[in-house]
């Protein structure tokens, strides 16, 4: 296999100041393209007391406004688009859990430098042409397939269009058209992973190389449980389909030490959630993202709610964000202690005797809040062994995050499997 180094793209071989000058110069462009057309932007622009022109350097982007779902959905379907209709080859659109779904748009150039940042990022995961690229990612209205699928064409891999969903299909593929990569959601994996055993197969004498994870929160424990299970490297990709889909960072397989942000064609910033100030480089605090190049829907400071921090670049040039925490929006307020399911996944997975399958339910006693873990027992776990289970959980979050939690060990199979993203608060709480 030729040395990784060899395989990069233009983009990846800029010095650092040429990748800030090459930054500077399109964030420039970007802005001014934004506030000549976009309405949305020339007035909130104009409400700041700003031009384009007033961005001068990097650091100046800090004076400019914000960008929030809530914008996006004021602007529904078409109001962000900063070119004709005609000029947009594709729609996608979020699921909208809450209210209006967000549309986002894509010129044919858009496009293109997507599936090229796909198949970047599937190249740093140690993807190359040549490989067959098992996509398990949902194809329609959501970025993951189809993003998925045109960078590992791009990039010259045999794409398999699996799509989410009829898992013993997806299994009976894997086995008989052997891929060596595979990109699906974390949660996802393991619902296949349940499959493969139960169709007797031994999930590590598969074809699968390595698996490129994303879409939800995933922790180190997760990636330590799947890379045994299946005997692959596992690998983290971010991105949200208001910046472009999947693509927008990705964790290079020769150091797993966090995602290097795609800064050539997305400005990364980290923002006090609170007071929206930027914060220095290494502190934890809001994701924002500026687009660098987009035509179709140019994106200035949008407030993604992700919760990590920047760190310098390793393995490449442009800087990582560490794994991510969580949402600010799945963050549960538990008695004044702030809780993330990713803490407890890391405790979940382990806890001896227990599946990685867990389930986090908030509910409501007198005027209290109160959360509840259901994990899932293990196949031929002992009575004896759930209660320990039961009682290491309870004391490894009131040790670790510090608070009280009520831990149920419920029957193996009986909690819901994910077949995309996956929804571990179950809110019962009354509205
Ligand atoms: O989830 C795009 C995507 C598809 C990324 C496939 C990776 C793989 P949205 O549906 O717009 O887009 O959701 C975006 O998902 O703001 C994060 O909260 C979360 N997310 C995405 N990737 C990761 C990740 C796609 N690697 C939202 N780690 C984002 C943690 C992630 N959270």
């Amino acid at each position: 296999m030729a040395d990784a180094t060899d395989l990069l793209d233009a983009g990846e071989r800029l010095g650092a100041e040429e990748l800030r000058a090459l930054q500077l110069e399109r964030l420039r462009a970007s802005l001014r393209h934004a506030y000549e057309n976009v309405p949305f932007y020339r007035e909130s622009f104009d409400k700041a007391g700003l031009r384009p022109e007033d961005c001068r350097s990097l650091d100046d982007l800090a004076h400019f406004p914000f960008t929030t779902k809530a914008d996006l959905r004021s602007q529904y379907p078409y109001g962000m688009f900063a070119v004709p209709r005609e000029r947009i080859r594709r729609l996608h659109a979020s699921s909208g859990t809450t209210g209006l779904p967000t549309v986002v748009g894509y010129t044919e150039n858009d496009l293109s430098m997507w599936a090229d940042m796909v198949a970047r990022s599937l190249r740093a995961a140690g993807a190359r042409p040549g490989d067959i690229a098992h996509v398990a990612y949902g194809y329609g209205l959501f970025t993951g397939g189809l993003g998925a699928h045109y960078g590992a064409e791009r990039l010259g891999c045999t794409v398999v269009p699996a799509s989410g969903g009829m898992t013993a299909r997806q299994v009976q593929l894997i086995r008989d058209l052997e891929p060596g990569v595979i990109m699906v959601t974390p949660s996802y994996m393991l619902t296949l992973l349940d499959e493969f055993e139960r169709q007797g197969v031994d999930p590590r004498r598969t074809s699968l190389r390595v698996g490129v994870f994303g879409a939800e929160p995933w922790t180190e424990r997760m990636r330590q449980e799947i890379e045994e299970r299946f005997g692959i490297d596992a690998v983290d990709i971010y991105g949200l389909s208001e910046v472009i889909g999947p693509g927008v960072a990705q964790e290079c397989v020769e150091t797993k030490d966090g995602l290097h942000v795609w800064e050539d064609h997305f400005y990364p910033e980290v923002v006090d959630p609170i007071t929206g100030e930027v914060l220095p480089e290494g502190e934890r605090g809001e994701l924002v993202f500026t687009s660098l190049t987009k035509e179709a829907m140019p994106i200035v400071r949008y407030r993604t709610r992700d919760l990590t921090r920047l760190l310098p670049g390793t393995a490449r040039v442009f800087r990582r964000m560490e794994k991510i925490t969580g949402r600010s929006d799945d963050m549960v307020i538990l008695r004044g202690v702030n809780l993330f399911p990713t803490q407890i996944e890391e405790i979940v997975l382990r806890t001896p005797g227990v599946a990685p399958h867990f389930q986090l339910r908030l509910s409501r006693e007198g005027r209290m809040d109160a959360l509840t873990v259901r994990a899932e027992a293990r196949p031929g776990a002992t009575p004896e062994t759930r209660q320990e289970a039961a009682r290491a959980i309870a004391a490894a979050v009131k040790d670790g995050v510090g608070v009280s939690v009520d831990v149920e060990i419920v029957e193996p199979e009986s909690l819901e499997r994910s077949v995309g993203k996956i929804r571990r608060i179950v809110d019962l709480r009354p509205r």
